[in-house]
């Protein structure tokens, strides 16, 4: 498994990006296991796919043009791998984002495709989800995800 893992990791990496690893082996891989953060992974995968692969695809690809505003003013979805901005954020506030939706969170009404789902899943549920995303990321981007949970701590 393991070394398995580490060759797939090498090959993604000679091609110079890691949505090769998640084109390759799809939104099923629960990647690197130890770093589940004691959560429900299949829990968490199996949510994704119900709620979330809509909009943000199947390998958590994102949609098209995510990062260019649309005629209506309102941004794509953007992807949950390494190759989206989800990392860059700290666990409360994309927990927050979760729970509340874009549009609530940003306010001043903004105007987000981004559905709240407080009201559909509980808190653990979310925080399954997003410890399944986190397994996708490489260890830079965990890193940097950590940290920046670390500057911006839940309360
Ligand atoms: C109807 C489409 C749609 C669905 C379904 C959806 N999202 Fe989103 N999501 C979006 C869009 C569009 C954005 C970007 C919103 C913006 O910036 O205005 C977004 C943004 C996010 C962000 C912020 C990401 C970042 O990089 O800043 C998170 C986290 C997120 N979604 C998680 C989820 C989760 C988890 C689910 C399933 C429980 C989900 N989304 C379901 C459309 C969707």
């Amino acid at each position: 498994m393991i070394s398995g893992k580490g060759g797939l990791v090498a090959v993604a990496t000679l091609l110079g990006g890691t949505a090769v690893i998640v084109a390759g082996l799809g939104a099923g891989w629960f990647g690197d296991e130890a770093a589940s953060d004691g959560r429900d992974l299949s829990r968490g995968a199996a949510i994704y796919a119900d709620a979330c692969a809509s909009c943000h695809g199947a390998s958590l690809e994102g949609q098209a043009d995510w990062q260019t505003a649309r005629a209506d003013g309102r941004l794509s979805a953007p992807p949950h791998d390494a190759s989206g901005h989800t990392w860059h954020h700290s666990d409360r506030l994309l927990l927050d984002i979760m729970r509340r939706g874009t549009a609530a969170v940003v306010g001043g009404g903004y105007a987000s495709d981004m559905p709240g789902f407080g009201d559909v899943y509980s808190d653990d549920e979310l925080r399954d989800v997003l410890a399944w995303i986190k397994t996708h990321w490489p260890e830079r981007e965990r890193a940097f995800q950590a940290e920046a949970s670390a500057r911006d701590p839940e309360t």
